[in-house]
């Protein structure tokens, strides 16, 4: 279903009113921590099977890896506990020569079946909210997680299992050399800017990672359920498009 762009500023909040298109489908529990609005994780039979303790595994070098070898090597990966109930591990997707790098948090339960990150309504936000940037998943638009395997029952994953993940997405950022960065939620801020002050507290200002700039703003999911947090959501949108903008034209104000 196609959307104007209104209706699509309507979805981002911009508008007080909210319709969801489709028949509401439980979301991933993780991200909505954000903000101490956690809602229960989301009840995962295949949390009782009691996982095997595993000391996280050093990464073969990823620095050098081109992106076959990297894919190969995340979809083999065995580096923290996450592999042993994964499907699938979900590397990212989109264009790969983008302006924009999306991170979410990790895949839910149906980026684990699909093997590609925001599919479910969470991703249904995260497209209107590109589109009503006038952009578009695939064009322009890289999408990938903090961590790649999905965390069990979707909790959020542990710092160690972002710490065992990092260099993938470090190695994802050095190939793909975005223009600009946005961080959705608390764990892409914990594992690209090592920093866990609230989200309030960071969004609004331009961060930097590797040189490439950084806008911090709420997990799509966060904002299914906190509606009016919409709008601020919007508001950084708009503020990683001007400093996207300001790389062309450095003479634009921020
Ligand atoms: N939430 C995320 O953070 N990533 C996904 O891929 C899906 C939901």
């Amino acid at each position: 279903m196609s959307l104007s762009r209104e209706q699509m500023l309507v979805e981002m909040g911009i508008s007080p009113l909210w319709v969801l298109r489709d028949k509401a489908v439980a979301e991933p529990a993780g991200p909505d921590v954000e903000e101490n609005t956690a809602a229960p994780p989301v009840a995962d039979v295949r949390q009782t099977v009691a996982p095997t303790i595993q000391a996280p595994m050093p990464i073969a070098a990823v620095d050098g890896a081109n992106w076959p070898e990297l894919a190969r090597q995340v979809a083999e990966c065995k580096a923290c506990g996450l592999c042993q109930q994964r499907k699938q591990a979900v590397l990212g997707v989109g264009d790969l020569n983008p302006d924009w790098l999306f991170i979410g948090e990790g895949p839910g339960a149906e980026e684990d079946l699909k093997g590609e990150p925001f599919v479910g309504q969470a991703g249904k936000l995260l497209d209107n909210m590109l589109a009503a940037l006038d952009i578009a998943r695939g064009n322009k638009v890289y999408i990938a997680n903090a961590v790649k395997c999905r965390p069990p029952g979707n909790r959020t994953p542990e710092a160690s299992e972002m710490a065992a993940c990092r260099p993938y997405l470090e190695r994802q950022i050095a190939l793909l050399k975005p223009k600009v960065i946005v961080l959705l939620g608390k764990a892409a801020v914990h594992t690209i800017l090592h920093d866990d002050k609230s989200l309030s507290a960071l969004r609004g200002q331009p961060f930097e990672y590797a040189g490439i700039p950084v806008v911090v703003t709420y997990h799509p999911a966060y904002l299914l359920r906190n509606l009016p947090e919409k709008a601020k959501a919007w508001e950084d949108l708009l503020l990683a498009r001007k400093v996207l903008r300001q790389q062309a034209a450095p003479e634009l104000p921020l």
